[in-house]
Parts: structure tokens; sequence; C-alpha cells
């Protein structure tokens, strides 16, 4: 359970300075619904931002140092911002369930004196029990490496140096690792494991049809992974954890998937499992592999919100590649349903499909325009002037895109 209220960047390529929903350090505005869409003209930083999540799920892990050269970010110069003098920083707002008490995290990546790149402060924040407001407690704060950590559910340090329960020093041995990979494995910090756990969960989506084609051995596989080529090993572990209730979602999912009548589960002798898609006009099945590149990413979509304990956070790109664009807002519909308002899951989407943005609200909506820095800026559709009025008026966001009244 968790999703987050409000996320900053600093100084990752083309964000700058940009911060999305409530902040710690700025609880004057609107929490982060479930569903985010980010929108804006090419270079804008829609992948970037996508990235900076991607990035924070790669240093949990390996090292920072790793997370900088992986994924075609070519190291830790070509990421920072152009010509910043500060380091890489990340401040995630957090909350467990609409009752928890939110905690702020806080990262940054610097370059040591031999320009390696490393974990130079990070520290997580919360307040006490009952406190509704005042300032919150540090339970692990570092900087290079050193300082201190609380045990349990509760305690902390506050600015002023006064500590309410167990606090112990902390030394890390490696300054390129994540202080809470280190100290979240440990029971005793039990907030900072938990915290670790939503990162962990983060999910970031890149189907790509033509891997989901390939024949996979037999392996059941509760997740699917960042390209969907474990569809068939997803399907094999929901049929064996449940084949009721795993049929039932593939007769709901060909509800949604258009020509398509019926989908069967075939379990192989060898234990692989086999889709079988039935198509309007046929008597005979087609096995997954022959549907088409469309077909298999909308049904990749739609188990992805299947999934039996979900992701609590999943950033998809562009689910538009290679899709009917009269499919993208009924699926955006299910979308926004499927996520709902609670603290189970949270879905960030980067598109440049106005019919997918025509089932969102305008608070729904964040658009990254460039400003004349080079850099890029953030804004909620809804902040736009006239666009919530024309919505209440039965206007769509994506018709309000497409003719300029934002974006
Ligand atoms: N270190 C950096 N500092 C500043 N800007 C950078 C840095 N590295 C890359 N950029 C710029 O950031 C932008 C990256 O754009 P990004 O790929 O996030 O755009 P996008 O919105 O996903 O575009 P598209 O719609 O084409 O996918 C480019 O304009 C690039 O020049
Ligand atoms: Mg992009």
């Amino acid at each position: 359970m968790g999703k987050i209220l409000g996320i900053a960047i600093q100084n990752y390529g083309t964000l700058k300075n940009v911060k999305m929903g409530k902040l710690f350090s700025d609880q004057s505005s609107k929490e982060l619904g479930n569903m985010i869409a980010v929108i804006g003209a090419s270079g804008n930083g829609k992948s970037t931002l996508a990235d900076a999540f991607g990035f924070i799920s790669d240093c949990l892990s390996g090292d920072v140092e790793s997370a900088c050269d992986a994924n075609n970010r070519g190291g830790y110069d070509q990421l920072v911002s152009q010509d910043s003098a500060e380091p890489i920083h990340f401040e995630i707002y957090y909350k467990e369930t609409s009752n928890s008490r939110p905690i702020t995290y806080e990262l940054t990546i610097g370059k040591d004196k031999k320009n390696r790149p490393y974990v130079k402060e990070e520290r997580l924040r919360q307040r006490r029990p009952k406190n509704k407001n005042g300032r919150p407690l540090s339970f692990l704060y570092l900087i290079d490496g050193k300082g201190y950590a609380f045990s349990g559910t509760d305690g902390g340090q506050d600015d002023n140096g006064s500590i309410e329960g167990s606090k112990e020093e902390v030394e890390l041995s490696d300054i390129r690792k994540l202080g809470i990979v280190t100290l979240g494995a440990m029971k005793q910090y039990s907030r900072i494991e938990m915290f670790l756990d939503f990162l962990k969960s983060w999910f970031l989506c890149y189907f790509a049809p033509d891997t989901a084609r390939q024949v996979q051995t037999s392996a059941p596989a509760p997740y699917l992974n960042r390209t969907g080529s474990n569809l068939n090993n997803v399907a094999q572990y929901m049929y064996r954890e449940n084949p009721d209730e795993f049929k039932k979602i593939l007769a709901d999912i060909q509800t949604k998937i258009p020509n398509i009548t019926q989908i069967e589960p075939v379990k192989m002798p060898n234990g692989q499992m086999v889709l079988e898609f039935y198509q309007q006009g046929f008597d005979h099945p087609f096995f997954s592999p022959r549907m088409s590149d469309g077909t298999l990413k909308l049904f990749a979509y739609y188990l992805l919100l299947h999934e039996k304990n979900p992701r609590q956070l999943v950033f998809i790109e562009e689910p538009e590649n290679g899709l009917y664009h009269q499919y993208l807002t009924d699926l955006a519909i299910e979308m926004r349903k499927n996520v709902g308002t609670g603290y189970t899951k949270q879905l960030f989407v980067t598109t440049h499909s106005p019919f997918f943005v025509n089932a969102l609200a305008p608070e729904q909506v964040w658009v990254l325009e460039k400003g004349e820095d080079g850099f890029s800026a953030i804004r909620q559709a809804s902040s736009y002037e006239f666009v919530s009025d024309l919505i209440e008026e039965g206007a769509e966001m994506g018709d309000l895109w497409y003719s300029k009244y934002f974006g």
C-alpha cells in the first residue's frame, strides 16, 4: 500500500527544478491523484521524467554510479542538468494509507573528490504520531554515508537536535549505495524497510509486442516485466494461483479487446502456458504469437491492471504506440477506473495522444513546457485559463489540448 503525494526533482537533465503535487517543502499544493498523464512537445522532458523514476529504481538494485550509467544515461556528467553546479536531488512525499503520517524522502547524488557519483545526502522524515502539524522528525539522516537512524515505528530527531526514541549512529561502508537499501534490510528499521518496499514495487513499463511473441520456457511469474516478454509466464502464474479467477479476468479483458470473442489459457504437456485468442469470423483460435501488435499490447495493459498484488506505482511511456487511436480513450477510462482513489495503485503515463487524454480530468493532466533557459517546467492542465470551466461545460481534455487551450 502507498502512493506518492508529490515529487520534486532537481538537476536531472532537462528537469532542473520541477515539482508535482504536495511536498513537505510545499504544503500548499494539492496531493497527486492516482492517475497522472504527462504531455508536452518532443524534447520537453516526458521520457526524462519517466527515467527519473527509473533512475531511483536502479539506485535500489545497484550503486548510484551504475544507475548513472544504466539505460543509456551516459554517466553522471551527461545526466546532471547542463552547467549545473548543484547535485541531482529528489524529494518524495509519500503516504502509506489515508490515515498514516506522510514520509518525506530526500536523496542527493553528487560527485566525490575523485569525480565519482555517490550518495551525498539521504534523509527520511515523519511527523510525530497524533501530531497533525509541526516539524517532522528525521528518522534517517546520512551525509556522506555517516549519520543516524532510528529503529522502531516512531521517534526521530528534530532540527534542534532533540531526540525521541532510539537513535543509532550509522556509517555506511559503501557511500555509492543508498542507506535505505542497507538499513532497510534490517528488521529493526521497520519504517525504512516499509518505505524501501514501496520504492521496490515501482514498475516502468515499455511493452514491446515482439518480445511477447517469443516462446518462453515454463516458469510462472507473478509480474509482467519491462517489455512484457513474460506475458505467458504471468498467465501461467495467474492460472496456477486461481484458475477460476484467471478465467474471469480473461473474460473481462476479452470484452475490452475489439474483435476478440474469447481468450482461453491452454496448458502444454511441458507445463508451459499459451493463450488462445478466438477471433470474430473464425472457428479456430489463434495462439498469442499470431495476434497483432495492438491486440497483444492491449492484452498486456489489461493484464497489468489485473495483477493480484499490484505494483504500487506504474509508469507507462506512450501507451498509444502501436495502438489504433479509437482504442485509446477506452484504455484511459479503464486505467482511470482501475487505479481508483485509494492507496493501492498509482499510474503515471506519458502520452502524445489527445484520444487518451480525452478520458481524463484537468487535474490528471500535467504539461511539460520548455522555458527560455532551455529547461523544462511542469504545470497541471487545470491551471490554464478556461480549461476547468470548459470541461464543466462538457468539453473533453484531448479536444482542448488539440485546440491549443493548453500544452
Ligand atoms: N544534461 C542535460 N541538461 C539539460 N538538458 C538535457 C540534458 N540531457 C538531455 N537534455 C535535454 O532534455 C531533453 C530530453 O527530452 P525527453 O527525451 O525527455 O523528451 P520527451 O518529452 O520524452 O520527447 P519525445 O516526445 O520526443 O519522446 C532534450 O531536449 C535534451 O536536449
Ligand atoms: Mg520521450
